[in-house]
């Protein structure tokens, strides 16, 4: 259990995605866990060692990458942040390349969202512990957050000199998963106008907004999707990317967090 006077204490948390376990210059000050109503979610309350900074750090897959896409329960970890006082949320996805200028290993702030996925708990407005609701989701992400990360991604591109590929906006593409998209299911997303490809972006994007918290997605491309490129998608080279793109990624955090 958290300590009492933890609730309302954190402003920002930041949700993990794939290959994103340990941040590099972050220390892990406690581990939480936070009985909701959905289920019991698991947070870490984490420090900037830079700047003496302390925020929520989520692991959306679990501490070992054990929940799929599919069965993450999107309700339990928003309910969780929430309940714990957490007001802004920087989101890390690792996504599928669709649109040409977002090679592997570069990085994008989508400002879109089409969700294909299906079976999942989408709402906290259910008819059951919360009365039906529609909330405007016209634009699904926050766009001071967008900003915020976008300047964050200038300030560490500069730092360390890499100076990657950056995709202010675009569209973000929300599959089932856990498998990898077919070439036609590719075509037709990017006949939809997506960009890029992922699996956990929805629903937790529009839980976070049912909550009205400043949600925003940090987009890390880890390969060319499906039909898109010669070579097989092989979980391998997305290994390769992931773990080399972190660097930046933990960069990028930094940023945001000495700032919040
Ligand atoms: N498709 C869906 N999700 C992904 C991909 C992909 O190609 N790469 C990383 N997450």
């Amino acid at each position: 259990m958290f300590s009492r006077d933890l609730v309302g204490g954190y402003m920002l948390a930041i949700i993990g995605g794939t290959g994103l376990s340990g941040l590099q210059g972050f220390e892990l000050v406690e581990k939480l866990a936070l009985k909701t109503p959905y289920a019991r979610a698991k947070v870490r309350l984490s420090r900037l060692q830079s700047a003496e900074k302390e925020f929520l750090f989520l692991l959306r897959h679990g501490a070992n990458h054990k929940i799929p896409p599919h069965q993450i329960n999107y309700r339990a970890n928003i309910a969780t942040l929430a309940e714990l006082g957490v007001t802004e949320i920087v989101a890390v996805n690792a996504v599928g390349a669709i649109h040409g200028d977002l090679l592997p290993g570069s990085v994008a702030v989508p400002d879109q969202i089409i969700d294909y996925s299906y079976s999942r708990d989408v709402s906290f407005f259910d008819g059951k512990l919360k009365p039906v609701h529609h909330i405007d989701f016209t634009d699904p992400y926050s766009e001071p957050m967008r900003q915020r990360i976008l300047a964050a991604i200038g300030a560490a591109n500069a730092h360390t000199k890499t100076g990657g590929g950056v995709m202010a906006r675009g569209t973000y593409a929300c599959t089932q998963g856990p498998r990898l998209e077919t070439a036609a299911e590719i075509r037709r997303l990017a006949q939809d106008g997506c960009d890029m490809v992922g699996m956990t972006g929805m629903p937790e994007a529009a839980l976070a907004r049912e909550l009205e918290i400043d949600y925003a997605s940090l987009a890390l491309s880890v390969n060319w999707a499906a039909g898109l490129s010669k070579e097989p998608i092989l979980l391998e080279d997305i290994h390769a990317v992931l773990e080399k793109g972190m660097d930046l990624i933990s960069s990028v955090l930094a940023e945001v967090v000495a700032q919040s």
